[in-house]
């Protein structure tokens, strides 16, 4: 057996049963709020490294979102321990710095109507060993490990969604730092 193409079949298949239930509810709640809204994505160092960019950007895409700002970069330890600033003086900081900062991430900004709370839903809860459990079809029950390596980074409120944004994408407020509990 082809093992390559069973792994890429069952990305497929995870995909379609991704997209299919993501788009049922949020039919349903569709107005809710009809403008449309940014958000900070992140594909995580084992993501990129398990070259799982390709298939959650197809997610992306069938989800409705587009990506309207992307960028592949390294971080460094400042930028993480400056991004993560909340969290500085909890235990787990120095091996989430340390897993941050150990390969490339793929930074993207998000757009669609409801895009923070969407990319949340599609992402699935912060643990990856309970997503794996409660949201099979999510991208974390997918690519995640653990708590700490989840795969992926989504804001979790407006407020956070502006500061990540201009965090990365805007040089003269990278210092601001603001609450968000997500990692
Ligand atoms: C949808 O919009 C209508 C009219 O504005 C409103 O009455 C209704 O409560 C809304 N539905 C939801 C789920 O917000
Ligand atoms: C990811 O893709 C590269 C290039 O195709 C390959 O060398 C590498 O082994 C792949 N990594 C994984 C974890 O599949
Ligand atoms: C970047 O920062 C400047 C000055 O703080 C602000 O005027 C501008 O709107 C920001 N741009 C973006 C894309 O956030």
């Amino acid at each position: 057996m082809d093992l390559q193409f069973i792994r890429l079949f069952s990305r497929f298949l995870f995909l379609c049963l991704l997209v299919s239930t993501l788009r049922l509810p949020h039919r349903i709640w569709a107005n809710v709020s009809t403008e449309k809204e940014k958000t900070l994505a992140m594909i995580k160092p084992d993501g990129v490294a398990g070259n799982y960019s390709d298939v959650i950007k197809t997610a992306i895409f069938y989800s409705g979102f587009s990506i309207t700002q992307e960028m592949l970069l390294e971080l460094n330890e400042e930028t993480v321990r400056s991004f993560y600033a909340e969290h500085a003086t909890k235990s787990f900081f120095p091996s989430l710095v340390q897993y941050m900062s150990s390969g490339p991430v793929l930074i993207m900004v998000l757009e669609k109507v409801n895009a923070i709370s969407d990319w949340r839903n599609l992402i699935g809860p912060t643990d990856a060993n309970k997503a794996k459990v409660t949201h099979p079809n999510s991208i974390r029950a997918m690519c995640g490990l653990d708590l700490q390596r989840n795969c992926v980074h989504g804001s979790d409120s407006p407020q956070s969604a502006y500061r990540e944004i201009t965090f990365f994408f805007n040089k003269s407020s990278s210092g601001y730092v603001s609450r968000h509990d997500e990692l």
